[in-house]
């Protein structure tokens, strides 16, 4: 067991210990900028196993091992894009190496690099976290999809049923990301570097 994999299964333990103590996971802010990381931790504590579980229920291939992957930041983070939701990127065996350099130039992702991120909402209305989409990209073989980089964009609903999204709606945004193959990364200040 490497250290990564040992700090992530203590999160998903922890995560697991306070989820069945709180049931709603409550927060009383009134924009999802304003939570500290403090509070991002805590949020993601209660949520994290319920999370899973949901993301799990139907047959998605990603869902069910993604927590095994690496974890690419110390913890969910927002930055704005997604819908102010809180992001949290996980990067499978082929992904990892390139991915945790946050290169800037020049980045060519191997083909088989799988990146699923995790999203938690703030519901303001209701003061509380509630589960949000996991956000997938698969990079293809070279002409897979010559339109978005190779990129195959997908995602799943909190019920762990598969979300209908458009590929031109995810890479009109990410393909603003030049030089890094189309990946928007973690905010700089939660990067888990390699
Ligand atoms: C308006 C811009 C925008 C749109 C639209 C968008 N994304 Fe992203 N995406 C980002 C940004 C910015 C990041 C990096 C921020 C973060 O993860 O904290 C990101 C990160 C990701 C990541 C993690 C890998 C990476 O880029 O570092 C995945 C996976 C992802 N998005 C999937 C999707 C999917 C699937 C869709 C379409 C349903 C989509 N995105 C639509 C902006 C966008």
């Amino acid at each position: 067991m490497t250290i990564r994999t040992f700090l992530a299964a203590g999160a998903a333990a922890m995560a697991f210990t306070s989820g069945a103590y709180a049931a709603d996971c409550k927060t009383d802010v009134e924009d999802a900028f304003d939570l500290s990381g403090a509070q991002i931790e805590e949020i993601y504590a209660c949520i994290g196993d319920k999370m899973l579980e949901g993301y799990t229920k139907g047959d998605n291939e990603v869902a069910a091992v993604y927590r095994t992957w690496t974890p690419t930041a110390t913890r969910p983070a927002v930055a704005g894009p997604h819908g102010n939701r809180l992001l949290n990127t996980f990067a499978n065996d082929i992904a990892a190496e390139q991915y945790l350099k946050f290169e800037e130039e020049g980045v060519v992702m191997p083909a088989g690099s799988v990146l699923a991120k995790e999203s938690i909402k703030i519901n303001v209305k209701k003061s509380k976290a509630v589960v949000g989409p996991l956000f997938i990209m698969t990079k293809g073989e070279a002409g897979a999809a010559p339109d978005a980089d190779d990129w195959i964009y997908s995602a799943v609903q909190p019920n762990g049923k598969p979300m209908k999204i458009k590929q031109s709606f995810c890479h009109n945004c990410h393909e603003a990301f030049e030089g890094q193959d189309a990946l928007g990364y973690p905010l700089e200040e939660v990067r888990v570097s390699n």
